[in-house]
Order: structure tokens, then sequence, then C-alpha cells
């Protein structure tokens, strides 16, 4: 099989599938408060959902993550990591991840760990429960901990993204890192992407905290080494020297990772999404259900990689936001 490669000689390994638009959070740069989701009869079932996996697998993806909303809310999810596990076995997957919130991971650590998940990304931006409260709006930090702690002791590798935000988390940067050294997890930060059309530009723009001036504060403590390890996803990472700890940098504003840009997400209603960063998709769910021969959805797919875009177009220079998203994040899981 040819493998996915697009105008841009990129080949495409990795595949993020969102597998519902829900979630038992509603964090304020992901989602507004009173969100409209998708009737539940719009959905692709786990089988179709099977499906499209499958046929990227097929073509050559390695590595799949299973994002949301929040992942662990859709039901019947582990039996859909279940069906997945098959192509790890294969050898056909070298990597089955998951991003998730942490909320339901007190239930779900140990039954994924014996399917074959290696690691978990956690999304966690602060660890003071009020403002975890704020942020998330719903959600409730005891429960997270209690979800991390469970993924360790399943034998989960657990890396913590946070959302770097001017003004929020810009305290916690040392106590964040301490606390992941003294638990033993990763952590990257994040830099806020402009989605969702409730975001007001004002607000994006005070919270943005450039991850080169969180690199700096960083340099003041540690001495930084950079790293040419790399997870598949868009991380750089440098090591502190006087810990030994990994740190990574998702970087989308301050140094653009485009070109390396190696993934596609899918959405729970069978979009395909080129480009986080750009409104273009192509529907799968019509070529898949049109037919039970994989053919026309394979051809679907190619069609829609040789429209990959070169990159988002996301800005924040001169105090003006381009490039912003109206799709809200949870929309295709990040
Ligand atoms: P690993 O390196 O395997 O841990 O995965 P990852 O960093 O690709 O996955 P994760 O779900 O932790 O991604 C973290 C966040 O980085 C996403 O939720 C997005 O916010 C951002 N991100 C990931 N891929 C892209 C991308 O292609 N473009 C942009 N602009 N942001 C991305
Ligand atoms: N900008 C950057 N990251 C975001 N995430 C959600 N919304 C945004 C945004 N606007 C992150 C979450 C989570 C991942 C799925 O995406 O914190 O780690
Ligand atoms: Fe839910 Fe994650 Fe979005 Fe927060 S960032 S609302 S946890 S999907």
């Amino acid at each position: 099989m040819v493998p996915l490669i697009d105008p841009f000689a990129r080949a495409i390994s990795y595949l993020r599938v969102s597998v519902t638009d829900r979630c038992d959070f509603r964090c304020s740069y992901c989602m507004s408060e009173n969100m409209t989701f998708l009737p539940k009869a719009d959905l692709l079932s786990l089988e179709e959902l099977d499906r499209l996996c499958t046929a990227f697998v097929g073509m050559g993806v390695q590595k799949l993550r299973i994002t949301g909303g929040e992942p662990l809310v859709r039901k019947g999810i582990l039996t859909f990591f279940e069906a997945m596990s098959r192509h790890l076995q294969s050898g056909a997957l070298s990597e089955l991840t998951l991003t998730t919130n942490g909320s339901q991971l007190a239930k779900f650590a140990a039954p994924l760990a014996a399917l074959g998940i290696r690691r978990v990304n956690v999304s966690l931006d602060t660890l003071d429960p009020a403002k975890f409260a704020q942020i998330t709006r719903w959600g409730r930090l005891p429960q997270v901990l209690d979800g991390i702690e469970a993924a360790k002791a399943a034998g989960l590798r657990v890396k913590i993204n946070a959302v770097a935000l001017k003004g929020f988390n810009e305290d916690e940067l040392f106590y964040l890192i301490d606390w992941c050294a003294a638990n033993d997890h990763d952590l990257t930060f994040i830099e806020v992407m402009p989605m969702g059309e409730d975001m007001g530009e004002g607000l994006r723009l005070d919270q943005y905290w450039p991850l080169k001036d969180l690199r700096a504060r960083l340099a003041q403590q540690y001495t930084l080494t950079d790293l040419a390890e790399r997870t598949g996803g868009p991380a750089r990472y440098v090591r502190l020297e006087e810990t030994g700890q990994k740190i990574g940098f998702i970087t989308p504003l301050t140094h653009n990772f485009c070109e390396s840009c190696n993934r596609v997400r899918l959405t729970c209603t069978g979009q395909l999404f080129m480009c986080l960063g750009q409104e273009d998709m192509a529907d799968l769910r019509a070529p898949l259900r049109a037919s039970p021969d994989e053919a026309p959805l394979e051809q679907a797919i190619r069609a829609a990689i040789a429209r990959k875009p070169k990159g988002h177009d996301f800005d924040y220079s001169r105090q003006h936001v381009t490039g912003k998203m109206t799709r809200h994040m949870s929309h295709t899981g990040g």
C-alpha cells in the first residue's frame, strides 16, 4: 500500500481521533459554558470508527491518539480501545494512546494498561483547587489527582499538558515543575491558541504567555539543554540539568512546527481535518456509509491528504489576533 504523503512531502503517520465532542469539564479556552453538542444520532458508531481507523492504519498510520471532548466519557470506549489494540499486537501501530482530562482515569487506567496503552497525556494547568475549578468551570482537582495516581499505579507513564496562561499559572511554574519531578511525570507546556467563537480577542491576547518567555524564566533557575528527542508529536524538549527533568514546549505561536507536521484529525462524525488551524475538512462518513468496500473510503482519504495545507495562520503579533478558528478545540481534540 502506498503511504500517505501530503503535497509538502510530509508522511502522515499520526492520526488523532476525537471519539466524542462531549466533556464533563468546560475549560474556558476550549469550550463555552453553554455548549450545544452534536445530536447522538450524528455520531459514528464505534464499529464505524474502527473501520476508519483501520483504513488509516492500513495506509501507514503508526500512532493513534484517542481524544475528545473527553474520550473516556464515550460509552463503550474500552471496547473501542480493545478493538484498536489488535493493531498494536500486529505491530502495525507503534503507539495507541489518549489525551484526557483525567476525571475518569481512576476507573479506566488499569483496563487501559491491560490493553497495551503505555502512557497518557493529562491536561492539567494548575495545582490550586480554586484555580482549577475556575478554569475548568466544572472540574474538581482531587478527582483528577486521583486519576493520575491510578494511572501511575497501573504502570502508565503520565505526561502533564499545561496551557501556559499569563496571570493564571505563571506563578506556579516552578511548583508545577517540582510536583512533576516529585511524582515522575513528564511535563509539556502549550501556547494558547485562538479557537472558539466566544473567545474575545482581548481575552486571548491577555492570556497569551509566549513559551520563549516561560523558557527564559526557567533559564534563570536551571541550566537548559535542548534535546533532539521526539515523541512523534509537535513538542520540543529540554532537559533541566540540575534535576534531570525533561520539559516539553508546544509553540504554535512563537515557533511554528508545521513543516514537520505528520498528523491529521478525525472527528466523531467522520470529518477529517487536515490542519488544526484551518477550516478545510473532508467528510469521510459519506464514503464510509456508501459502501462496505474500502476502496472509495481510501480514495476519499487520499484526496483529503492531497489538500493538506502548509500550516496554520495563528498569529498574535502587533497585538492583534489573526488566523483565529471559530471551531472549538473540543471538536477536534487539540
Ligand atoms: P506526544 O508528543 O505523543 O505526547 O503527543 P502530542 O503532543 O502530539 O499530543 P497531545 O495530545 O499532548 O497534544 C498536546 C496539544 O498540542 C494538543 O492538544 C494541541 O493543543 C497541540 N497540538 C498538537 N498537535 C498540533 C498541531 O499539529 N498543530 C497545533 N497548532 N497544535 C497542536
Ligand atoms: N489552546 C491551546 N491548547 C488548548 N487545549 C484546549 N484548548 C486549547 C487552546 N485554545 C489543550 C488542552 C488539552 C489539549 C487537548 O488541548 O489543555 O491539553
Ligand atoms: Fe474538556 Fe479537555 Fe476541553 Fe477541558 S480542554 S473542556 S477537559 S475537552
